[in-house]
């Protein structure tokens, strides 16, 4: 039995003030005692990390929230953890941004997305509350944040009347002086949908409905929808839930992410227009989530959530789980989405190994580049029990191996993950930190990003190919600054 099914809904309920010093002193410890904790990514100090939220460049620096459950490594009473930087290197902690503190989300402040505007950004969320039957009861809400960085609530702005109780994770726009919001939800016919509002004036919202596409029956919800031009072209990005496909590749993860790229969103008709169809962003174990924002030089940035709703990792034992992707740069080439890891994280790179057959690895926190050409190969991670992960190509897929790993989950979700390979001739690169892997294929079509669990990592082996080039990495800092920690 997994550990998150044995806490009861008052356990999970509890809110921040209901921990004491000492069990988040104790929680905090136990992280500090797992080996599989990354350096360069973002995780939360104890607690679960879910959804990146509020994600904006603002006043000069890039500020990250996301949804954290204070209580314990589970989905609980959830809040806004709030970060931010200016290089992606050197973070400042700001503590917690959202407390759910109000009757709108007495259950949770849930996801959503930031709009700056002059010299506040408004931050909107899902207030989450339940009824005394347990009913949910979503509405959209927002919030200020000034130039201090302090947090202002300013309430409700849209109750559901048109959705079940899946209504949820507002991303809003503005375009020619109009304001735009999608909200994932779930329509009347338990499909999964992405919903339009419109307003002048941020305070009322106009229903225009789900937006139209070729996807009518895809999944009974869309959770985190995000919309963005790109290039000249309309993109909605969404995680899709309850949604399977025989195709060897697409939908193998519980829950998964898509996205549709089409000429334009038709206001008059709420339809995407000229779009191709679905893709996956990411072939890998745990991907989820992704929400995207526009920085001071027009980057368009995506920051994911590498884990899934429903799904325990082994680091739970050490109190905590979750972490955030590196932030990727977004362009758009032959209809699909590419993604580069941000330039700002070449600062991180310390020696570089080259190395061919094996190299014993001095810690777990690294960078991997491997000029493939069109070879077929193979890359492990092993320790010298021989428990290990395999990365391998055959020209025509590539495929990730986690079935002889230390500490296997979600089994029954498979053990193996494969994407096609596009292009014979690439370079690959692949950012592991102790416990995650993000492999970047296809020049940037698609990714394949894990979490991985392998005791004492040992070596790494390559086959196939001659020599592969890797960095060692260095961590980020002040993550846990205002949690008084070093
Ligand atoms: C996605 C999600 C969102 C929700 C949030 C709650 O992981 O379920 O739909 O707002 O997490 O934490």
């Amino acid at each position: 039995m997994s550990l998150n099914t044995s806490w009861t809904i008052e356990q999970r309920y509890r809110r921040l003030e209901d921990i004491s010093q000492s069990e988040r002193e104790s929680m905090t410890l136990s992280r500090q005692q797992d080996t599989s904790f990354p350096c360069y990514h973002i995780a939360p100090s104890f607690g679960l990390l879910n959804d990146p939220n509020g994600l904006c460049y603002f006043n000069g620096e890039h500020h990250i929230f996301y949804q954290w459950t204070p209580v314990g490594p589970v989905h609980g009473m959830k809040y806004w953890y709030h970060l931010s930087t200016k290089d992606f290197i050197h973070f400042t902690d700001h503590g917690i941004g959202l407390h759910p503190d109000e009757d709108y989300d007495s259950h949770g402040v849930y996801s959503g997305g930031a709009l700056v505007e002059g010299d506040r950004v408004l931050l909107f969320f899902t207030g989450n509350k339940r009824d005394e039957n347990w009913n949910r009861v979503p509405t959209q809400c927002f919030a200020t944040m000034f130039l201090n960085n302090e947090i202002k609530k300013n309430g409700i702005i849209i109750e559901n009347e048109h959705y079940t109780e899946h209504f949820r994770d507002p991303k809003v726009w503005k375009k020619d002086d109009v304001y735009f919001m999608v909200v994932g939800a779930q329509t009347q016919n338990e499909k999964g949908s992405m919903a339009l509002y419109e307003s002048e004036n941020l305070l009322t919202w106009q229903h225009k409905g789900p937006i139209k596409t070729k996807y009518t029956d895809l999944g009974y919800m869309w959770e985190c929808p995000d919309f963005f031009e790109l290039d000249g072209q309309a993109v909605m990005l969404f995680s899709p839930q309850g949604v399977q496909s025989s195709d060897p590749y697409d939908f193998k993860n519980i829950y998964s992410v898509a996205y549709l790229v089409g000429d334009r969103l038709n206001l008059s008709t709420i339809e995407l227009e000229g779009h191709h169809d679905i893709l996956q962003p990411d072939y890998g174990f745990d991907f989820y989530a992704p929400q995207t924002y526009l920085d001071g030089s027009g980057r368009r940035i995506l920051i994911a959530w590498v884990g899934l709703p429903d799904i325990d990792t082994p680091s739970v034992k050490y109190q905590w789980a979750g972490m955030l992707s590196i932030p990727r740069e977004l362009t758009l080439e032959d209809g699909f989405l590419i993604q580069k890891p941000l330039t700002e994280l070449q600062s991180l790179r310390k020696e570089e190994v080259v190395f061919s057959q094996t190299h014993k690895i001095e810690n777990g926190s690294f960078l991997v580049q491997l000029d493939i050409e069109d070879k077929e190969f193979e890359l492990e991670l092993s320790n010298l029990k021989g428990e290990r992960i395999v990365f391998s190509a055959t020209r025509g897929e590539f495929q990730l191996d986690r079935s002889e790993m230390s500490h296997l989950y979600a089994e029954k979700f498979g053990t193996v993950r494969k994407a096609p390979r596009l292009i014979n001739n690439q370079l690959l690169e692949m950012y592991v930190d102790n416990s995650v892997i993000e492999i970047f294929i296809n020049d940037g079509k698609h990714t394949m990003t894990s979490r991985f669990f392998i005791d004492n990592l040992e070596n790494i082996s390559i086959k196939g190919i001659e020599y592969a080039k890797l960095f060692y990495m260095d961590r980020i800092d002040g993550l846990y600054s205002s949690l008084k920690e070093n």
